[in-house]
């Protein structure tokens, strides 16, 4: 429900000034429950007393801004495709039902797409089939164990029923595929049916298909990627942040990080901007900056150095304010009314999908943004990346959530708001950058012609991370070169 007709419900009539300029709409929803009664008009007035308007606030300046940004979905060439706005509800068991179905159907939407797959048949019906008949079919993952003799048995489920498929140790390499499977992923299984059984053959997840043309921008223009400042944490690595916008203004580092500098077009933060307040148990003695407000306006202070025509897109993290549940909304609330009034910001969703660069004959490059939450998950659950480095290896996680074209695919692996209507963490369009964070350290691969990148931090140590058993890698940039896909890292803890 949109905010005006959510006013309205309640009888609270809006003056033609307020409804027409999204800046005073977004002032709304900072107004307290018990100012709100029916018969009550609210106007440019009545938003003043409450504070949360300025005598000089006219919102003329800012409704342009704000116009620009939020209904055209772009600043310059930066071309929002994808950012999460939806008002949270309540949410009741059937939305999770409901959320799975729609999941279950993105993705096994996609697996009918591969060749390999044809006459896919639901799991009701295979328990009517004769022994021996070889079947194809997708399930979600119910259930996985490894039985005594190391062989796997998993339970797949459809909006039909479910079934135990079998899988023999001896099959070497469909093995090594089923041990890296999780819990509630989406697989397609191709076997032959033994009473109320399937012997597996082969296994096909979503994936990616190589098709993705390795697209080269005309323009020698770079992107700058920084995740996870922590501002207002007493781990905030200050000088080397300083360091970091001497940088991108031109007047630190060697000619050639010069020159990069003034090719800068575009700036992502991928979320964590803050430390944010009570994330955990004790995290006050750990704090610089004990008010979040100020901690954006501090963030909002460093930005205001940054060159005016770098566009700087932003995307919540776990850390933020406001919802952390996944999709997070863009960060419109009134602790980062600092951030709103930067006119060359945009406040994305997490995940979010833009493009960037497009032009008449070029289509630009499609971005997917996620912090990141999830990743920690799969460096510890999935054998393979576990045995490869875990935390260290973002790129095998980055790969996996790719792979299974999920952010997160198991329940278990984030906090997440289940939407009835679609999955908006499904990753349905491939992007030619996965950019991610959270992790606190740089990492730079290539899947398929996605260039994956998990960013670095801006924060030493402390006693929460070494809990987390995360080993950051801070003050890391990367830097990616739109004309030749080359990325290169600034390490600016030297
Ligand atoms: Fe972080
Ligand atoms: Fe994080």
């Amino acid at each position: 429900m949109d905010v005006i007709t959510s006013f309205l419900k309640k009888g609270i009539l809006l003056s033609p000034e307020i409804i027409k300029n999204p800046f005073f709409l977004e002032k709304l929803s900072q107004l307290e429950g018990e100012d709100l009664e029916a018969g009550l008009i609210i106007d440019k007035d009545f938003l003043k007393k409450k504070g949360l308007l300025l005598d000089d606030e006219d919102g003329k300046e800012k409704e342009s801004v704000v116009k620009r940004k939020e209904e055209t979905g772009q600043i310059n060439d930066v071309k929002v495709l994808f950012s999460y706005k939806k008002e949270p509800k309540k949410i009741t068991v059937n939305d999770f039902v409901a959320y799975f179905n729609r999941r279950f159907e993105a993705l096994s939407s996609i697996l009918r797409q591969r060749q390999e797959l044809p006459g896919v048949t639901s799991i009701n019906r295979l328990r009517s089939m004769r022994d021996k008949e070889k079947v194809v079919f997708i399930g979600m993952v119910f259930d996985k164990t490894i039985t005594k003799n190391n062989n796997i048995i998993l339970t797949l489920e459809d909006p039909s029923g479910k079934i135990n498929v079998f899988i023999s140790d001896k099959k070497k390499e469909l093995f090594e595929t089923a041990k890296d499977i999780v819990f509630d992923e989406v697989i397609g299984v191709e076997g032959v049916v033994s009473k109320n059984f399937v012997f597996v053959n082969q296994i096909f997840i979503p994936d990616v298909p190589l098709v993705k043309e390795l697209k080269k921008s005309q323009e020698e223009v770079y992107v700058t990627l920084i995740g996870d400042p922590h501002f207002g944490s007493n781990a905030f690595l200050k000088k080397e942040f300083g360091d970091f916008i001497e940088w991108i203004n031109q007047r630190k580092g060697s000619q050639e990080q010069r020159e990069i500098a003034s090719k800068v077009k575009y700036l992502i933060i991928i979320g964590d901007l803050v430390e944010g307040v009570g994330v955990y148990p004790g995290q006050e003695k750990d704090l610089e900056v004990k008010d979040i407000k100020e901690q954006y306006d501090l963030f909002a202070e460093y930005l205001k150095k940054i060159p005016s025509n770098i566009t700087i897109i932003i995307c919540p993290g776990n850390h933020d304010a406001g919802r952390i549940s996944e999709p997070q909304p863009p960060l419109f609330h009134k602790y980062t009314e600092s951030l709103q009034k930067l006119p060359n910001v945009l406040l994305l969703s997490n995940p979010s999908f833009i493009n960037i660069g497009a032009t008449e004959d070029f289509p630009g490059f499609d971005f997917l943004l996620y912090h990141g939450y999830s990743l920690i998950y799969y460096a510890d659950n999935v054998g393979s990346i576990r045995s490869q480095g875990g935390q260290k290896r973002a790129d095998l996680i980055m790969r996996f959530l790719l792979q299974r074209r999920h952010l997160a695919p198991t329940h278990t692996s984030n906090l997440y708001m289940p939407d009835t209507e679609y999955d908006p963490l499904v990753i349905n369009k491939i992007p030619d950058f996965f950019i991610t964070g959270h992790i606190h350290r740089v990492s730079v691969n290539n899947y398929k012609n996605i260039t994956l990148i998990n960013c670095s931090c801006w924060t030493d140590i402390t006693e929460d991370m070494e809990k987390r058993g995360l080993q950051p890698q801070p003050a890391r940039v990367p830097l990616i070169n739109l004309k030749t896909r080359e990325v290169k890292i600034i390490n600016f803890s030297k």
